[in-house]
């Protein structure tokens, strides 16, 4: 379903040294996967997943999605083909001086839907994530847990075969995250979306992920999936993950 083969990105910073932000990572993301990017502050994680829908292109490499090439592709064929992958971040990215349902209502509008049409979509995706009772809201008016819900519905409405996360609990208190992992979850098994996941928090990749990658410095340096039981893992990440054992080192603290 995706295939990212040999990605490179490297960033020029003015009067510095070139980045390498991500350097020849390969990965098979397979139709259905909840499939998690983890890595420390800075190990390139996002600007890999952000490279599946091109949001960052890179210098090198290929990017199949839903089998098609994306570097090949021109501008309308690439808006086209965005348009079935949905994408959430962390800060939930709404329109401020939108209520909910415009919120939802805006991919659509940019993707030509008419309004009769639209109704009905905005409706149902709010329904998904429970937040009929909302449509008037502001986003101000509403809690963080909200927020990203509404951020989910809104990626769902143009039907994406794939959702693309970026860090989408790091914004939302600890008790809300379980709220927002369920609702992920659900949308992968009843609506077979296939979902990316970055995150630097392991209770994410256990909760919902069935494949993780492991990411230092720009490099995937693991690839498992998480029910291997013959798996041997070998970063401290995969290792934490494997052990279900707390280690209060200062680096590590963060990730437990
Ligand atoms: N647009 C940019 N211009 C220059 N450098 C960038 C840009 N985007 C990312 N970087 C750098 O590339 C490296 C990888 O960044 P990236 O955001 O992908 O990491 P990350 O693993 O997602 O980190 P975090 O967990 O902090 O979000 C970092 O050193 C970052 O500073
Ligand atoms: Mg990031």
């Amino acid at each position: 379903m995706i295939t990212l083969q040999n990605v490179n990105k490297v960033f020029q910073i003015p009067d510095g040294e070139p980045l390498n932000a991500v350097s020849s990572a390969s990965l098979q993301i397979d139709e259905g996967d909840i499939y998690g990017i983890i890595g420390f502050s800075g190990a390139g994680k996002s600007t890999l997943m952000r490279t599946i829908n091109l949001l960052e292109r890179p210098d090198s490499g290929k990017i199949i999605v839903n089998g098609q090439d994306m570097l090949a592709l021109n501008e309308k064929e690439l808006r086209k083909a965005r348009m079935s992958i949905g994408m959430i971040f962390q800060h939930f990215n709404l329109l401020n001086n939108r209520t909910v349902f415009e919120n939802v209502s805006f991919p659509l509008e940019i993707a030509g839907v008419p309004k009769s049409e639209r109704k009905q979509r905005i409706e149902e995706c709010l329904r998904i994530v429970g937040l009929e009772d909302k449509t008037k809201a502001y986003p101000a008016k509403l809690s963080g847990g909200q927020k990203q819900r509404v951020a989910i519905a809104r990626a769902l409405a143009n039907k994406p075969k794939v959702l693309l996360c970026d860090e989408p609990t790091s914004s939302v208190d600890p008790s809300t995250t379980g709220s927002i992992l369920a609702f992920l979850k659900e949308i992968n098994e009843r609506l077979g979306i296939t979902i990316v996941i970055v995150t630097h928090e392991m209770n994410v990749i256990k909760s919902i992920c069935n494949k993780v990658a492991v990411m230092e410095q720009g490099v995937v340096v693991e690839k498992f999936e998480m029910n291997d039981s013959k798996f041997v893992p070998k970063s401290n990440i995969a290792q934490f993950l494997f052990k279900n054992e707390i280690v209060l080192d200062k680096r590590e603290v963060a990730y437990v």
